[in-house]
């Protein structure tokens, strides 16, 4: 439903991004994985176009976005939840959710969206109040996402969720993005929690030095050498 097809993308004169091909499964897991500076944030911005695509195509559900303004692909339910959460500190959790669900596709009103997202994260509804730079690492993280999905995307992108967090929150946060998936969204996951990517997600693109080296469904990822040489030690 997203594919992202031979981009190269700079940043001045640097090239950061040569040849990334990657496609997304309706209602599928996708996991985006690489060392650091392999490109994975990048290819975020240029899916979500906060960074230009300088050769390659973008298309959605069958349309050529690549040159799409950022704010229209929002509205066309692709939402980036970026590196580092970028919540407004000294806001209230609600506000900070508040302001994700300006949506074109008014499909459902805000108030629904809101009690569905502290379905999902039971804590942000007990601390609804609270200012968002008060809360815990994890708190926060569970913010950003619930952020994104008052957008009412089709397709969320994550990036690095588990940067930064204890491990029982990480697996309450990868269980979480499931549900996501489960209730019908396509999901992104940038992620360098190897091994947990790979349990949650259905398909997985590896990249490195700005190309995509592999990609194939998590099973396959798991059993592959390559990825098991880089990532697993073994
Ligand atoms: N805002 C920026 N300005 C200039 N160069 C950048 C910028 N962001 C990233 N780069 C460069 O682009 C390349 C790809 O970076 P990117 O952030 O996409 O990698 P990444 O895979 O997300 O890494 P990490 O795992 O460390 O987050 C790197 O060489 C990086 O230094
Ligand atoms: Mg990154």
């Amino acid at each position: 439903m997203l594919e992202v097809k031979n981009i190269s993308a700079f940043y001045g004169d640097a090239q950061a991004l040569e040849d990334v091909s990657l496609g997304l499964t309706a209602h599928g897991v996708t996991a985006l994985l690489g060392p650091n500076a392999a490109g994975k944030s990048t290819t975020l911005r240029v899916i979500s176009g906060t960074v230009e695509a300088r050769s390659g195509t973008v298309t959605f559900e069958g349309h050529d976005i690549t040159t799409m303004h950022p704010a229209d692909r929002v509205h066309e339910g692709i939402v980036h939840v970026p590196e580092g959460r970028r919540l407004f500190n000294s806001m209230t959790v609600e506000d900070n959710l508040i302001l994700g669900g300006y949506s074109k596709r008014k499909d459902r009103k805000n108030s629904q969206k809101l009690n569905d997202v502290y379905d999902l994260f039971p804590r942000l509804a007990e601390r609804r109040q609270q200012e968002a730079g008060l809360m815990s690492g994890g708190e926060q993280q569970m913010c950003a996402v619930g952020r994104g999905l008052m957008a009412d995307p089709k397709v969320l992108m994550i990036d690095e969720m588990s940067l930064g967090l204890a491990p029982v929150i990480v697996s309450q946060m990868f269980g979480i993005v499931r549900d996501i998936a489960d209730t019908g969204m396509t999901v992104l996951l940038v992620e360098q929690h190897v091994k947990n990517a790979l349990d949650v997600a259905d398909f997985a693109t590896i990249i490195d030095g700005g190309r995509t080296r592999i990609s194939g469904t998590a099973e396959e990822m798991r059993n592959s050498d390559i990825v098991r040489e880089s990532y697993f030690g073994s």
